[in-house]
């Protein structure tokens, strides 16, 4: 029986990169996987092969909408959609070989199965019992369900089956305007699928900026995907090779039906925790299911930790990897912290959407005096230059010290331009910091300057 200081459960991001910072602060750390492969959800069925369809379908759109007009003449190309998806799973491939790389070279043990805890200090995988001091739960989450809608993953299927589909539906429906439905959504879009998104809300994205939520909406709109706001999805039907999906508007109450060949349900995720011995464990869940946890990532048994989408807090990959760093620093007796007011979150459409910090309506319902600066990309020459003068930086600051407070970019590379803002955020800076700071021309990074500035005299482009 192996003896270690850490065994982690789940080699997701939140998993993986725990135990490489537990194995850097010298710590004999163990992983259990129960899947072929390391990287969990993100690098195996979410966030890595999504980007892989994302890149292509965006490519195919930049042929069939934009290569004339540069001068690129031609036809555009045809989709090879089984050429498509084994890309997609070479790029899965690069990245989680990788970690196993990094887990050698870090002298991690990988416990190949799904584990668990019997007692505190101990792991069951398969019929081994390995011991360790500590345990940290990185067990991540699954899609959950609906009431009346069965997922068989070819014909209604979660973002797992979307990336696996047999062929390009003529028609799919998305439930769910989230993250998940709009990436997936606008992939099969740009491919050629008549996409309706049914959303039970009024807006998408719920949660984020009301302006880049109605000028995300209007943009998608214009690439070609429908919606269908303010609808319960109360059921979808199926027969051998297509979909009813049915749904009430909330507004008048009645009922209405949506053909597809494919749906795919896109309306949360909830924690991944079966099958570990939770229960039996005394170990405390909250009210939404998942585990609890102290300000340093402790459950309520003693020597078992939780970070991740299993734990509270948005689900996000970067959540879970600055959670399992800090755990590790704990569990090597050392100070690890998380700042939850500074973490990004991004949609990888095109346009990409971006944001940090509270938004202006949570900062005002809080009773914050706040000042906005915004700025169109339509006055950045470099976005123009692409064909990308849509959408804006917004900047929320406090209207008497300038600090700023939070951000939302929709526009191009916004999912890299935000870590400007989160860095300024971390040094508490104001937006004249920002706006004091030399950005180089042309590029979009411009656009944030240009927000920083209309907080204070005045945008120069505007
Ligand atoms: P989500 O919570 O972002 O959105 C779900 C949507 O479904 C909501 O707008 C909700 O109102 C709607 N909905 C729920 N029930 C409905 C019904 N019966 N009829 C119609 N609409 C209904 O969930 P999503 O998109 O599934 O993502 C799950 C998690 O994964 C999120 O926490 C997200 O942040 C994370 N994720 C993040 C990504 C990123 O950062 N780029 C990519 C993919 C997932």
């Amino acid at each position: 029986m192996a003896q270690y200081d850490v065994i982690i459960i789940g080699a997701g991001p939140g998993g993986y990169v725990s135990a490489i910072r537990c194995a850097q602060l010298g710590l004999k750390t163990a992983v259990v996987e129960g899947r072929d492969t390391l990287g969990g959800t993100c690098l195996n069925v979410g966030c890595i092969p999504s980007k892989a369809l994302l890149h292509a379908s965006h490519m195919l759109h930049e042929a069939e909408h934009n290569f004339a007009a540069m001068g690129l003449k031609g036809k555009s190309p045809s989709v090879d959609w089984e050429q498509m998806k084994s890309y997609k799973d070479e790029t899965i491939g690069q990245n989680t070989t990788g970690i196993e790389f990094l887990f050698k070279k870090n002298k991690i043990d990988w416990l190949r199965g799904w584990g668990t805890i019997p007692e505190a200090g101990k792991v069951k995988v398969g019929d081994e019992v390995h011991e360790a001091k500590n345990i940290v739960i990185a067990s991540g989450s699954v899609p959950s369900s609906l009431p009346g809608v069965e997922v068989d993953e070819k014909i209604v299927v979660t973002s797992t089956g979307a990336l696996e589909l047999a062929k390009i539906p003529k028609k799919l429906t998305v439930i769910g305007a989230g993250v998940i439905g709009l990436e997936l959504g606008s992939v099969y879009a740009r491919l050629g699928s008549d996409v309706t998104v049914v959303e039970y809300l009024d807006a998408v994205c719920p949660g984020m900026d009301k302006d880049v939520q109605r000028s995300f909406k209007r943009i998608l709109e214009k690439q070609g995907m429908k919606f269908i706001m303010g609808a319960a999805v109360s059921g979808v039907e199926t027969t051998k090779t297509k979909a009813k999906v049915k749904y009430t508007l909330k507004k008048t109450g009645s009922e209405e039906v949506l053909d597809a060949d494919v749906v795919l349900v896109a309306t949360g995720r909830k924690p991944f925790t079966d099958g570990l011995g939770l229960d039996a464990l005394g170990v405390k869940l909250s009210e939404r299911g998942q585990i609890a946890t102290d300000a340093h990532w402790a459950t309520s048994v003693k020597g078992i930790y939780a970070i991740g989408d299993a734990i509270d807090g948005p689900m996000l990959a970067h959540k879970a990897e600055d959670e399992g760093m800090a755990v590790a620093e704990v569990l090597a007796g050392k100070k690890g912290h998380v700042n939850y007011g500074v973490i990004p979150g991004v949609v990888y459409t095109t346009p990409e959407v971006a944001t940090v910090g509270q938004t202006e309506a949570d900062l005002k319902a809080a009773g914050r005096k706040v000042k906005t600066g915004k700025f169109m990309f339509m006055g950045n020459a470099r976005a123009k230059t692409v064909h990308q003068g849509e959408g804006f930086v917004k900047l929320i600051v406090d209207k008497e010290t300038d600090r700023i407070l939070g951000c939302s970019i929709i526009g191009p590379g916004a999912g890299d331009m935000i870590h400007e803002i989160c860095v300024a955020m971390e040094f508490g800076a104001s937006a004249q910091d920002i706006a004091l700071t030399c950005h180089a021309h042309p590029t979009y990074s411009e656009a944030v300057r240009e927000a920083a500035l209309a907080c204070g005299d005045g945008a120069i482009h505007a």
